[in-house]
Order: C-alpha cells, then sequence, then structure tokens
C-alpha cells in the first residue's frame, strides 16, 4: 500500500462531474487500499477518488473517530462505488467541516440531517444504508467531491472573501486535517 499524493483546492480535476465505475475496471482493489492508507495518513475521515487526481465515483470512508463518542453507530471502514442518494431528510442541521484538499480551512455547511445511500461495496455487491450525523455529513461532503462540489462552495460571499487569504495559502501546504 502506498500514500497518494492529495490534489488541493484549485487543481480542475476537484471541479470535474466524475464518471461512473463498471464491475471489471482494473486495479481497483490496490486504488482503495491506497486511497485508505492516504485517507488515515492525513487524519481524515473520508477521501474521494478526484482528490487523488482521479475522476471516478468511488470514496473512502472510517468515520469512527467522530462517531464513538455519540449515540451513532461505527460503521467502520467503507468502500463507496457509484453512489446515489435516495432521500434526505428535511431537517438541515450546520457543522463544521473541513477538507483533505483545502487544508487548515474549517467552516460551517448546513446539510440534511439524515439520508438514504445506494452504493457498491468494493466487491460490486449493492447495498444500501440509512444514516445520520456524522456518517450522513461525510457521505454527503464524500458525494458532493464527485459532483465536483467543495464544502467552501456553500459559504455566504462574506466568509467565501474571508477565506480567500486562507485559500491562496492553500498552495504552501501545513499539515492537512478533513475530508
Ligand atoms: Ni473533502
Amino acid at each position: 500500500m502506498s500514500v497518494l499524493p492529495i490534489v488541493t483546492y484549485d487543481d480542475p480535476v476537484l471541479r470535474q462531474e466524475s464518471e461512473n465505475i463498471s464491475a471489471d475496471s482494473q486495479d481497483l482493489q490496490t486504488l482503495i487500499d491506497d486511497m485508505f492508507e492516504t485517507m488515515y495518513n492525513g487524519s481524515g475521515v473520508g477521501l474521494a477518488a478526484p482528490q487523488i487526481g482521479k475522476s471516478i465515483r468511488l470514496f473512502v470512508m472510517d468515520a469512527d473517530v467522530m462517531t464513538e463518542d455519540t449515540d451513532e453507530d461505527d460503521l467502520g471502514p467503507l468502500v463507496f462505488i457509484n453512489p446515489e442518494v435516495t432521500q434526505k431528510s428535511d431537517i438541515q442541521v450546520s457543522v463544521e467541516e473541513g477538507c483533505l484538499s483545502i487544508p487548515g480551512v474549517r467552516d460551517s455547511v448546513n446539510r440534511p440531517e439524515s439520508i438514504s445511500v445506494k452504493f457498491f461495496d468494493r466487491n460490486f455487491k449493492s447495498r444500501e444504508l440509512n444514516v445520520t450525523g456524522w456518517s450522513s455529513r461525510v457521505i454527503q461532503h464524500e458525494i458532493d467531491h464527485l459532483d465536483g462540489i467543495l464544502f467552501i462552495d456553500y459559504l455566504g460571499s462574506f466568509r467565501k472573501r474571508l477565506l480567500k487569504g486562507k485559500l491562496m495559502q492553500v498552495k504552501i501546504t501545513i499539515p492537512p486535517n478533513g475530508w
């Protein structure tokens, strides 16, 4: 396994609509293992394929570090291939997020509290999960990556202006933390 380089916020790959993955895709297992290692190495709880320069619909996640002191279930390490949100709760919650591609920046984002998500696991078995709280938030953040959306896109123009100086420094990389 190896740690892959993480691309930062101004890389065009982070703005592309990613492609679906087919079941006969080559080298997928190695890529998934490398993505887990890259995520844990950056102390992240989620990592999407565009963040390592691949425009394909895949992300890995392990949010147990966030859910262990809550009522939420610890889901353990999970692989999501071609994920699709099938339901969203009307209730929205605002929670602070970060991103491994935007190191040093954190801000609050409004998102539905609960979602249902359909996806394939690493063996291309079809799965469906109903999730709430942290797991729901991380999954929504990662699916956004597959659609070329970053969490800073949700911030108001005032907050964006405040962040501008910080974003310019992202190139001079500080140790990452986030998703
Ligand atoms: Ni992210």
